[in-house]
């Protein structure tokens, strides 16, 4: 029968406790949300959603066409001049998602004959990117500046590394000064994957590799996305302009795909001219990072010190870490829940988000209701 094998696989998923299902949320959700990426509260910001709103009406519902041909706007290039501003690389190029950017960014910087080193903890679309680089992968032990020169220096010519500036799964962040410096022995590049740095890490929220002293280096590229601090959808690739302007002679996935749409490109800039005027939510949003992980780890949990807005609590199981967060949220608490494929190391997670505008009675109802529902 055409798809048996999709029932084999069901099982085999059932009987490990890895089943995944999709559950729509309603509008009003009373739920507290320490689930989403929405790390400065902004994607149901008045001055962002009217970001959106006026950017449909003003360019319509969508973009029309891909980048090259009609789906560029005068709104997709102010956007691109912005993000570029505040991040301090010379130039951007927006993308329809981050996921779409990483592609574009790791296929594109790593052709034939080149070499790609990847951090083992990398996001699963820079792992993506590597596969279908025509390059050669090696991947390196995580954070491990050490383990990306070794690398390196087994190949002559062009090479590359890739690495998440703030890994998802645990929060923690790469040695991306450490890891520029690696690569610079060997005139190599460095694509850093910033999702989870922009809008919390640097000054003002300027990113990671702001805060690395890293912004505007001819050797050093920054991938994006539009859809967590910055409460939209989208990514964008930063770097040097020649750079840019390969990527779009040469990136796939920017030129085969349409353009992001206007009302995602409207409101990501409005939350970006928020963030620039109201840079205190950067500092916020790590303020409430650090608070919630002090209380776990007082309250005994086996939770990871955040370097930006990503709290992670360790589960025994697999099994235990769905019922954990199930029963969270039936306590009326909304968390994430890591578990393989997703957890490099197989080790199942409950993942917090420390979001700017979480309040302190909303933090302690939120580790009150962990430690009552733990397994
Ligand atoms: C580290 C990292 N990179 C890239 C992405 C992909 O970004 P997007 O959701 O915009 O496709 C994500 C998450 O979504 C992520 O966590």
């Amino acid at each position: 029968m055409a798809f048996g094998w999709i029932d084999e696989q069901a099982e085999l998923r059932r009987r490990a406790g890895l089943v995944r299902t999709l559950r729509p949320r309603p509008a009003d959700s009373p739920l507290l949300d320490l689930a989403s990426n929405d790390y400065l509260g902004l994607a149901r910001h008045p001055e962002v959603t009217e970001g959106a709103a006026r950017a449909a009406r003003v360019w319509g519902g969508g973009s029309t066409g891909s980048r090259l041909v009609t789906g560029t706007t005068g709104l997709h290039a102010e956007l691109e001049r912005e993000l570029a501003g505040f991040c301090g690389f010379e130039a951007a190029l927006v993308f329809s998602s981050g996921y779409a950017a990483n592609l574009a960014a790791v296929t594109a910087l790593g052709p034939h004959g080149s070499l790609i080193v990847s951090d083992a903890g990398n996001h699963a679309s820079l792992i993506d990117g590597c596969r279908l680089a025509r390059g050669t992968t090696q991947v390196v032990a995580h954070a491990d500046p050490d383990a990306v020169r070794k690398a390196l220096h087994t190949h002559d010519g062009p090479a590359v590394a890739v690495s998440d500036t703030v890994f998802s799964v645990d929060g923690d962040a790469a040695p991306l000064a450490a890891l520029a410096a690696a690569c610079r022995e060997r005139g190599a590049g460095l694509v850093a994957d910033d999702a989870h740095g922009l809008g919390v890490l640097g000054a003002g929220g300027r990113g990671a590799a702001y805060a690395a002293g890293l912004a505007g280096a001819e050797d050093v590229v920054v991938t994006v996305t539009l859809s967590k601090s910055l409460g939209s959808q989208g990514g964008a690739v930063l770097g040097p302009a020649r750079v840019i302007d390969h990527l779009v002679n040469a990136a796939r996935t920017f030129i085969f795909d349409t353009g992001l749409a206007p009302a995602a490109a409207g409101a990501a800039l409005a939350a970006l001219r928020l963030l620039r005027r109201e840079p205190e939510r950067a500092e916020r949003a790590r303020a409430v990072a650090g608070e919630l992980h002090a209380r776990l780890t007082a309250a005994g949990h086996a939770a990871v010190r955040p370097d930006a807005a990503v709290v992670s609590v360790r589960a025994p199981s697999p099994e235990s870490a769905v019922r954990w967060a199930a029963d969270c949220r039936t306590a009326g608490l909304a968390v994430g829940c890591f578990r393989p494929p997703s957890v490099p190391d197989g080790v199942s997670r409950l993942r917090l988000t420390a979001r700017a505008d979480l309040s302190g009675d909303q933090i302690e109802r939120a580790v009150r209701v962990i430690g009552e529902t733990r397994p």
